[in-house]
């Protein structure tokens, strides 16, 4: 018999380090204060362990900074280009391959070309920017997840499929409002949870059915396939890229943050196989990003994305990125710090309404816990919860559907000790749970709140000592 480890180790060896700052609470407490208590306005610099977000924060592999050598910084028709085109293709099979600086140039490109005043968008669940740049043409951005994605302890191995049966309403009803249906792999306001291949194929059969173009956010496909491989039967032991050519192959189009899966520090595409739509999105695309061959972006960052998205879909990396947030969530249901269930790919997310009950929805308990783990640890998270939903287009306010705090894990950056720490922090925190105080805004933007408002502590203490 051969040895058959239980342990997944980082399946890569450290090149290059970069220090990370201790600080004192009483310092991280005025840090927070000069941050009117957004985490999104502190400095890198007093973060210990940043979970901010996933998106561009990856380390990048010798293969990728050699790539980067090689970058062809030719305006138009660089090799680099050519590159990254190919790579784009090989995996997503999409005719037109149209490079942008980051996803959110992408969607606004998109639905610049195809959404009207008074149109329908809908979604597994919109991401922030996604609904944004939907909302920004007067349109509506309508999530339809499955029941069970909305409740954060319930057991389901793919949380992130669309509502079918609430989808073929729609289009049944309001057909001539829905200019596309999108999917968001994995779905990321929704718990980073995965959606099935049968669901892509039962939502694609809806939109045949109507006529209606299937696009997929594909900011995360390579853990989506992951998670198809490991949980829908007929896929077992599959390659994640046979795996993700088939998900594709179910789409007319694709959004894509190359910050995610395409393992780069930044970069992104729109991809589809409609001539006249690529045709529009190009036009679009000189006048605000660049040239159709470099979209914003250098030769070299075309470069890192074309390794990158190959380095994505590597079987060793997958399951040891997979198996890290799986084993925080291990040891935080050990301690009873609610979750929900099951981890996702990118990150975990802590059910803050169930932490904190005391903490009414538009008292923001996401958003007090993430400032008590600053404040406590040096962790920076993101509230996933009223913030950063509640806020209506007309200016009203609403309870999200969730109060969830995000960490999200940037790709081959932590190790094993640094989770482990994460655990102490939440279990710490956890123990002080009754003493946090729920927040309110003190002045905020009329859209996308959550990245400038200024908040306070209900009370004027966060969490006292
Ligand atoms: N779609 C999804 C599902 C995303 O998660 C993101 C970004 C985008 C689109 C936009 O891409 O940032 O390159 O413009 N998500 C990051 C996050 C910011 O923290 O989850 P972008």
């Amino acid at each position: 018999m051969t040895f058959q480890p239980h342990t997944i180790i980082e399946p890569f060896r450290i090149k290059s380090v970069e220090p990370i700052r201790q600080t004192t609470r009483a310092e991280r407490a005025a840090a927070l204060e000069a941050a009117h208590y957004n985490l999104f306005l502190l400095r890198a610099r007093d973060v210990l362990i940043d979970l901010l977000t996933d998106s561009g924060t990856g380390a990048m592999s010798s293969a990728q900074w050699a790539g980067m050598m090689r970058g062809d910084e030719s305006y138009a028709g660089a090799d680099s280009w050519y590159r990254f085109e190919d790579a784009v293709r090989r995996i997503t099979g999409l005719t037109h391959v149209i490079p942008t600086h980051q996803g959110r140039a992408a969607e606004r490109i998109l639905f610049g070309a195809t959404v009207s005043a008074g149109d329908i968008v809908p979604n597994n669940t919109h991401f922030d920017t996604t609904r944004a740049n939907i909302e920004a043409r007067g349109a509506t951005a309508l999530d339809l997840p499955i029941p069970e994605g909305r409740q954060p302890s319930l057991q389901h191995p793919f949380k992130g499929n669309m509502d079918v049966a609430a989808l073929e309403h729609l289009l049944a009803t309001d057909r001539a409002r829905v200019p596309l249906v999108m999917m968001t792999v994995t779905n990321n306001s929704g718990g980073g949870q995965p959606v099935s291949l049968a669901n892509l194929r039962a939502v694609r059969a809806v939109c045949r059915q109507y006529g209606v173009p299937l696009f997929l956010d594909a900011c995360r496909f390579a853990e989506n396939a992951w998670f198809i491989r490991e949980r829908e039967g007929d896929w077992a032991g599959r390659s994640p890229r046979d795996i993700a050519q088939a998900m594709f192959a179910e789409v007319d189009g694709a959004t894509m943050s190359a910050k995610k899966d395409g393992m780069a520090n930044i970069g992104g595409f729109l991809a589809m196989h409609d001539d006249d739509l690529a045709r529009r999105c190009r036009d679009a695309l000189i006048l605000t990003e660049g040239f159709p061959t470099y979209g914003g972006l250098a030769g070299y960052d075309l470069e890192a994305i074309a390794v990158g998205l190959d380095e994505a879909l590597d079987e060793d990396y997958l399951r040891y990125r997979i198996r890290s947030v799986a084993y925080l969530g291990d040891r935080l249901r050990q301690v009873g710090i609610p979750i929900m269930e099951p981890p996702g790919g990118h990150a975990l997310y802590i059910d803050a309404a169930a932490l904190l009950p005391h903490i009414p929805a538009l008292e923001y308990p996401a958003w007090a816990l993430s400032a008590a783990l600053y404040l406590e640890g040096g962790v920076r998270s993101v509230e996933i919860g009223s913030v950063m939903f509640g806020q209506q287009p007309d200016g009203s306010e609403r309870a999200a559907s969730m109060e969830l705090v995000r960490l999200a894990f940037p790709r081959r950056v932590y190790t094993q000790s640094h989770v482990d720490y994460l655990a102490e922090v939440l279990t710490y925190v956890h123990g002080r749970r009754d003493r946090i105080r729920g927040m309110r805004i003190t002045s905020q933007p009329p859209a996308l709140r959550h990245f400038s408002a200024h908040l306070a502590p209900i009370g004027g203490t966060l969490l006292a000592l």
